[in-house]
């Protein structure tokens, strides 16, 4: 795994955008997986930034979606069809047939997760996949116990998640108890993934993760050090907590 540490949230952003924006003008029909949360709307601000200024196009591209939300509509604010819609696909020019998302009101839940592996398996994979991080190690809504053998399926969130993610309702009790996520193994399959992380509530899982050559289970995003492509962009709050600074892992 690369390491590059940013200043700040506003640091971590422009060189994560940078990343896709190469990606895209050097690929138009490049596949990027996607994701929600606070951590990539400084990411998605910059490219339609860049849209608007270079013309960056995304006629051609296909976007893949990580997780979603059970039970929720996509034209709910809270869906994370929402999000992407209201931090990056209405601000850019990519068709809505290239957008996947999974189905979280979808009536037969396995069938939908099914229905999104084929399309992820679809021609070649994923050229970047962006992550976050939860503060518990998740990745995409594949909470800590995930096996990294998993494809794209239902989870139950776990309390300290559906706590973090309150933020985004108007209470607890509407935070949903499950979701949709791509898998670990759907996750790995990226030819490239950017971990992003900022702030100081990530601090800990990153010393979790950075800290020994451990692949464990119960730390999900360890899984990524199978992977032969990772940079981690993170900035100094997130990095704190660990004495060595600028240092590569492995
Ligand atoms: C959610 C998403 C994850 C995201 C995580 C961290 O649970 N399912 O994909 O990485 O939250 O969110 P944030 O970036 O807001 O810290």
């Amino acid at each position: 795994m690369k390491i590059l540490e940013a200043k700040n949230y506003h640091e971590m952003s422009s060189i994560a955008a940078k990343i896709i924006i190469e990606k895209v003008q050097s690929k138009p029909d490049a596949k990027l997986g996607l994701a929600t949360g606070g951590t990539p709307i400084g990411l998605y601000e910059e490219l339609i930034q860049d849209y608007r200024s270079n013309r960056t196009s995304y006629e051609r591209v296909c976007t893949y979606n990580l997780d979603e939300y059970v039970g929720i509509n996509p034209e709910d604010s809270n869906s994370y069809r929402y999000f992407m819609e209201e931090h990056l696909f209405a601000h850019i020019n990519v068709p809505e047939s290239q957008i996947h998302i999974p189905d979280g009101t979808a009536e037969d839940l396995e069938a939908e997760c099914e229905r999104y592996d084929v399309e992820l398996n679809r021609g070649e994979g994923v050229d970047i996949q962006i992550l976050g991080i939860g503060s518990n190690g998740h990745i995409g809504f594949n909470e800590p116990g995930t096996s990294f053998s998993s494809h794209t399926h239902i989870v139950d969130l776990t309390e300290t998640t559906r706590k973090a993610n309150a933020r985004f309702f108007q209470r607890l009790e509407e935070v949903p108890t499950q979701a949709i996520t791509m898998g670990i193994a759907s996750i790995l399959k990226a030819k490239e993934i950017l971990l992003l992380v900022s702030g100081i509530n990530k601090a800990e899982v990153m010393k979790k993760l950075l800290t020994t050559d451990e692949v464990d289970e119960q730390l999900p995003a360890s899984a990524l050090k199978n992977h032969h492509n990772v940079t981690i962009i993170a900035d100094e709050e997130a990095l704190s907590l660990l004495r060595e600074k600028k240092f590569q892992y492995k």
